[in-house]
């Protein structure tokens, strides 16, 4: 077992029979994905909704049936991975480009559990590009405005195409290296037009569950 499966492993033990699911984006979500279904498999019952096209397309290879985030009215816990933490469990999301369907589940849910190895834990948020989604429409003057903020976003591309969200969106990956002042960083972000939304979570999670090489976790809350 791996860091990512640990925390994943662990995260899982919240979920209770009838709750309502948020099933998160990434490598490490993949896992909980993954426990989970083993638990229905067992006689768990649940309602799932997911993050990604993606997600929705393992879960439902694994068993799951997946809703729609419109046929529920809220979420119990949405388990999610991150691309950083830091100590006021703050996060860059978006690593895997589901930031904004992300950030709707988890301001759904009742519980954001983040799940992440130890090379996700940071003391300062932006050493990892800050993904941003921004309409298509002028999207080059979107960038310039925030560039203003003090980075260089790089539009991206995968697999040398450019990379397209599941809300028809572009992802702008913002070089800050360091972020200061996130919460305000987060405001000035989605207060530029053509801007969607940020990979910046800030103030969401819950607890964020660390999972080591040897399998152990350690679990951070707010309160310490
Ligand atoms: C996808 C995300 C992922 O949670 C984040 O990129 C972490 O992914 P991984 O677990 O593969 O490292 O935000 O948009």
């Amino acid at each position: 077992m791996n860091g990512k499966q640990a925390a994943a492993l662990k995260a899982v033990e919240y979920i209770q029979d009838g709750m309502t699911v948020g099933l998160g984006t990434g490598s490490t979500a993949y896992w909980a994905i993954d426990y989970t279904a083993q638990r229905i498999a067992r006689g768990l019952h649940i309602t799932a909704v997911a993050t990604s096209e993606d997600t929705a397309r393992i879960a439902r290879e694994k068993g799951i049936v997946i809703s729609g985030i419109e046929e529920v009215d809220h979420i119990d816990i949405d388990i999610d991975g991150a691309d950083e933490a830091d100590s006021h469990l703050n996060l860059i999301k978006g690593g895997g480009g589901a930031l904004l369907r992300e950030k709707i589940v988890a301001k759904a849910s009742r519980r954001f559990i983040v799940i992440a190895d130890e090379s996700k834990l940071v003391s300062t948020l932006g050493k990892f590009p800050l993904p941003v989604e921004v309409i298509p429409f002028g999207w080059q003057h979107t960038s310039r405005h925030i560039a203003a903020l003090g980075c260089t976003p790089v539009l991206r591309y995968k697999e040398g195409r450019l990379f397209v969200t599941d809300s028809g969106n572009y992802i702008l990956d913002c070089h800050f290296h360091q972020i200061t002042d996130a919460p305000r960083l987060d405001i000035q972000l989605n207060g530029i037009a053509g801007v969607v939304d940020n990979g910046l979570f800030i103030n969401m999670a819950e607890r964020v569950i660390i999972g080591s090489a040897d399998g152990s976790v350690k679990e951070w809350t707010i309160d310490g």
